[in-house]
């Protein structure tokens, strides 16, 4: 059965294998598939003399070429890195030395810090603040606008960016909790209607004026100490002003009323953690100068 088949004139050989009846084939491999081949297997072999290819027990061959010429592109990045870190070096140090205040005063350093400061905010703070740093609903803050909760001078900036916000993982982070009234029950449902009706004529919204006339006086009583008597806020509690049209939250009656009722906590991760002291300076004095900077 597995002799090989002897071939007849114009006939193609086979391999001799059959397999019920049916049998293979011998044809030769294309000339043009063959020579590729060999061809290739030169080019394998040449390669792995000029490029870096055979694993030794703690590195590779490095090839006849070297790294320049075939490129150790791992090594080559971290060259470039390091030249870009090594021709900052001074800026960064002048950066640090300087008193923040100072620093917009000297064209060089400033045009430095809000370069440097901008790629920063892309990449840690653009997923909150968003791209263009306006903010997003659900309580990230515009830092476009003047309007801020904890300070809008580069020295309170600065703080905020270095410790964060209600955070756990900073000892020295900006912390005040706003009281849940409804959920804990320091009022009652109808009390909490009131002063919304008041939060809402203060802002300049349509509201019931009856209702937010006695909710004149909740707000007295219970908001005052931290949003001050006339609804303008406390930038050393964190607290924001009511009496514009900028919300953290939501400025319409139910969002007002879930706020009241369960409180919000608004969380900032503290940044010395992650970032070195010239990139929280550089992404401060960025913040500073987008528009609401005082
Ligand atoms: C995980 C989300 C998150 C990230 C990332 C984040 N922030 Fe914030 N940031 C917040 C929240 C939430 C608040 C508001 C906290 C509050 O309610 O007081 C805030 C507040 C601020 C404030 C205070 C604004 C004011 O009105 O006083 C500044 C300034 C600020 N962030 C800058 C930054 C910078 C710069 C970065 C990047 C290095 C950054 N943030 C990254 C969530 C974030
Ligand atoms: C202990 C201080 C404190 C008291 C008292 C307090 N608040 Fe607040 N309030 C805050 C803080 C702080 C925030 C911001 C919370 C955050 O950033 O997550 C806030 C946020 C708000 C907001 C959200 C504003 C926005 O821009 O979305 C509203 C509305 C509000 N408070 C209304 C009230 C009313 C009404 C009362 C009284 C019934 C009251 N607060 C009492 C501290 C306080």
């Amino acid at each position: 059965m597995c002799a090989k088949q002897v071939k007849k004139p114009g006939e193609v050989p086979t391999t001799g294998h059959e397999w019920d009846g049916i049998r293979e084939y011998d044809n030769p491999m294309p000339r043009w598939w063959l020579y590729t081949f060999y061809l290739c297997i030169i080019w394998g072999i040449g390669y792995t003399f000029f490029y870096p290819a055979w694993p030794l027990v703690s590195s590779a061959t490095q090839g006849l070429w070297g790294t320049e010429v075939a490129g150790d592109t791992r090594l080559a990045v971290a060259a470039e890195i390091k030249r870009f870190d090594d021709a900052n070096g001074p800026m960064k140090a002048k950066l640090v030395a300087t008193d923040l205040t100072q620093i917009t005063a000297d064209p060089e350093l400033d045009g430095y810090a809000k370069s440097a400061g901008a790629a920063t905010f892309k990449t840690f703070c653009a997923q909150c603040h968003g791209a263009g740093a306006a903010g997003q609903a659900g309580g990230y803050p515009n830092l476009l606008d003047d309007d801020w909760l904890w300070g809008g001078d580069i020295e309170a900036i600065h703080t905020t960016i270095t410790h964060g916000i209600r955070n756990t993982t900073d000892a020295d982070a900006r912390y005040s909790q706003m009281p849940a009234f409804g959920t804990d029950g320091l009022l009652e449902p109808a009390q909490i209607g009131e002063v919304v009706e008041y939060v809402l004529q203060i802002s300049g919204q349509e509201h019931d004026a009856t209702l937010a006339a006695a909710g004149a006086t909740v707000f007295t009583d219970n908001c005052a100490a931290c949003h001050m008597e006339d609804g303008s806020g406390d930038r050393a509690q964190g607290a924001p002003k009511l009496t514009d049209a900028v919300w953290l939250y939501g400025g319409d009656r139910a969002t007002i009323t879930e706020t009241v009722t369960k409180a919000r906590f608004g969380v900032m991760p503290n940044w010395n953690a992650r970032l070195s002291e010239d990139q929280i300076r550089a992404v401060a004095v960025y913040v500073h100068g987008l528009g609401g900077g005082e």
